[in-house]
């Protein structure tokens, strides 16, 4: 068993399965559309879809795959975390490699919550593929983003040029980590 957080719940295998027998996906599917549809959220990210096609979009049951993770406070989610193989990234560095992305509602910033997610989705990683490097892009103005990814151990590969803002390239190394 994976050690989560309190905060933290893994919608994978199991777990999963008796999480959308316990609970609703429509209460899912309600925050989902204030992440994916915030401007806030998507401030360093491009502009965000709009909620109307959001709605239109997303399946009535969510995608459920390895390393898609919904971060839940009090039964609400407030966040989620998605660990995926990044095959085309634009640098030769990170390509092949575990990339970590991360969203959470404005309403959370600051308490803690994205940090401890984050390292649970992490330890789930080491867990499931022991070894393995991920890396972390964000923009170097996304002053949170930077400031998380250093506090779970991201070291600066590369800054590069893209989409018309300064960006970061992280890896975290566990044979570094572990040393
Ligand atoms: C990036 C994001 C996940 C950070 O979430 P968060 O809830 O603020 O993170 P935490 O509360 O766990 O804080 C993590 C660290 O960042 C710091 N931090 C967070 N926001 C900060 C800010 N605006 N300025 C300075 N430090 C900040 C916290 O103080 C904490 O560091 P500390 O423990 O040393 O004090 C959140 O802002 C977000 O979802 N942003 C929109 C999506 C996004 O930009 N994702 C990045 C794409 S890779």
């Amino acid at each position: 068993m994976i050690p989560l957080g309190p905060y933290f719940r893994q919608l994978l295998g199991q777990l999963l399965f008796e999480l959308v027998q316990f609970r609703a996906p429509r209460g899912d599917q309600f925050q989902q559309l204030g992440i994916l549809a915030s401007p806030e959220v998507h401030a360093y990210l491009g502009s965000p879809c709009p909620r109307d096609e959001l709605e239109r979009d997303m399946p009535e049951v969510p995608e459920r795959w390895p390393g898609s993770f919904v971060v839940d406070l009090d039964g609400a989610m407030i966040g989620q975390i998605l660990l995926r193989r990044a095959t085309a990234h634009r640098r030769p560095a990170a390509v092949g490699k575990v990339d970590l992305g991360y969203l959470f509602l404005p309403r959370v910033w600051g308490c803690g919550y994205a940090a401890e997610a984050c390292a649970a989705a992490l330890a789930w990683l080491a867990d499931a593929l022991p070894g393995e490097p991920v890396v972390l892009t964000t923009q170097t103005a996304n002053v949170g983003s930077m400031r998380l990814a250093t506090k779970l151990g991201f070291t600066e590969v590369e800054r590069y040029e893209a989409w018309g803002a300064e960006q970061w390239l992280g890896m975290r190394s566990p044979v570094a980590l572990s040393d």
